[in-house]
C-alpha cells in the first residue's frame, strides 16, 4: 500500500568556483564556498513512494538495487524525512539518470536534489531552502542543483554542528549570463576515488590544503563579482583558476582524477584561446572537462573539442532551472 507518492527532476551542475574540502565536525559542512551553474540537458528523474507494506527502505538507481555504503547517503535522508515528520512508512527510491552515473559528471548533486525533493510529501510544504539543507546533508553539492541558474553555497560554520542550517541560494537566474557548457567526455566508466574520499584524503594529506582554504573564498569573490558585472571572460578565468588549484592541493595528496583525454582537452581548450575563442576548463573530481564558451562560439567549439583525441562525446549544456516536482507522466 502507497502512502504518499512524488517524482522529482533535478539536473547536476557544474561548479565555476569550487567546492572541495570538509569542516572538522560531521553534517556535511564545506570549508569553502562555491558558486555553480545548474545545468539543463542532462537529467535525474526519482519517484519516492512512502510504503507502509515495505519492511524496509530501497533505492534503485538506474535500475539496480544499491546495498551497503552504495546505499548509506540515500538510506540516511530518507531516513532523517521519516524521523522529522514521524512517518511509519518505508521509501521505495527509483532513480534514472540520463548521463553516466558516479563518474565525475555530478550525478550525485542532481540525485540527491531530486531524492531530497521527492521525499518530502507535498503536503509539507517544506520550502526550497530547508530541501536544499536536506540535500547537502548527503552531498553539498547537491544543496546548489535545488536552485537553478547561478547558485552559491557558504562554507559551513567553523565549529559546525550536526544540525546547524546551511542552504544554497540562486545568485542569478539562468538567462543572466547566456554561456555554453560542453561537456568533454573522457572515459565512460565511473570514477575510481568518490569525492568524499579525495577530500578526505586531500585534506589530511596534501601540502597545501590550509592554502587551499585560505584561497578559495577570495577566488569565489571574485568570481562572484565578475558574474554579477556579467563579464565572461572574468569568470571564466577564475572558474579554470579553481578547478586547478583544487587539483593541484588534491594532487599533492596523491588523488588524482584526470586521464590522458584530460589533458589534451585541457592542450585544446588553450589552443581555442590562441587562436581568439574565449574557452574556459574545469574540472570536477573525475576525468572529464567542462568547458565554458559564449553561445555564438559553442558551434566552433565543439568541433575542435569532438576531434580530440581522448574526447569521447562532448554533451552540449546550458544554463537550466532547479529542482522541481514532476508532471504525470514524466516519472523514471
Ligand atoms: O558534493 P560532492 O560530494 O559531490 O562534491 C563535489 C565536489 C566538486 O564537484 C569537485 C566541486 C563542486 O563544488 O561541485
Amino acid at each position: 500500500m502507497s502512502t504518499g507518492e512524488a517524482v522529482a527532476i533535478a539536473h547536476p551542475n557544474v561548479a565555476l568556483s569550487k567546492y572541495w574540502g570538509k569542516r572538522d565536525g560531521g553534517g556535511n559542512f564545506p570549508a569553502v564556498p562555491s558558486l555553480s551553474i545548474t545545468l539543463a540537458g542532462l537529467t535525474t528523474r526519482t519517484r519516492v513512494r512512502w510504503r507502509s507494506d515495505l519492511p524496509n527502505d530501497r533505492v534503485v538507481l538506474d535500475g539496480r538495487e544499491l546495498r551497503g555504503p552504495e546505499a548509506a547517503r540515500a538510506l540516511a535522508l530518507v531516513g532523517r524525512v521519516r524521523s522529522e515528520l514521524g512517518l511509519g512508512a518505508s521509501a521505495d527510491v527509483e532513480s534514472l539518470n540520463d548521463f553516466p552515473t558516479a563518474s565525475g559528471l555530478a550525478s550525485s548533486a542532481s540525485g540527491f536534489a531530486a531524492l531530497a525533493l521527492a521525499a518530502v510529501p507535498s503536503g509539507c510544504d517544506w520550502e526550497a531552502a530547508r530541501i536544499s539543507d536536506l540535500a547537502r546533508r548527503a552531498s553539498a553539492s547537491a544543496a546548489r542543483s535545488v536552485f537553478g541558474g547561478f547558485v552559491e553555497l557558504e562554507a559551513g560554520p567553523r565549529v559546525a554542528r550536526e544540525d546547524d542550517f546551511l542552504a544554497a541560494s540562486q545568485v542569478a537566474p539562468p538567462a543572466h549570463m547566456p554561456l555554453v557548457v560542453l561537456v568533454c567526455v573522457t572515459t565512460e566508466g565511473p570514477k575510481a576515488v568518490s569525492s568524499t574520499d579525495g577530500m578526505r584524503r586531500t585534506m589530511a594529506n596534501s601540502p597545501y590544503a590550509a592554502a587551499w582554504v585560505d584561497h578559495a573564498p577570495r577566488l569565489h569573490r571574485h568570481l562572484r563579482d565578475a558574474l554579477l558585472a556579467r563579464d565572461f571572460e572574468r569568470v571564466g578565468e577564475l572558474a579554470e583558476a579553481s578547478a586547478l588549484a583544487m587539483h593541484a592541493c588534491a594532487f599533492a595528496a596523491g588523488v588524482t582524477y584526470w586521464n590522458a583525454g584530460t589533458l589534451e582537452a585541457l592542450a585544446a581548450v588553450g589552443a581555442l584561446r590562441a587562436d581568439g575563442t574565449p574557452a574556459f576548463a574545469t574540472i570536477d573530481a573525475g576525468p572529464h572537462v567542462k568547458v565554458l564558451v559564449r553561445p555564438e562560439d559553442a558551434a566552433r567549439a565543439r568541433e575542435v573539442l569532438g576531434a580530440t583525441p581522448g574526447v569521447q562525446r562532448v554533451i552540449e549544456a546550458t544554463a537550466g532551472e532547479g529542482a522541481r516536482l514532476a508532471s504525470a507522466g514524466e516519472g523514471p
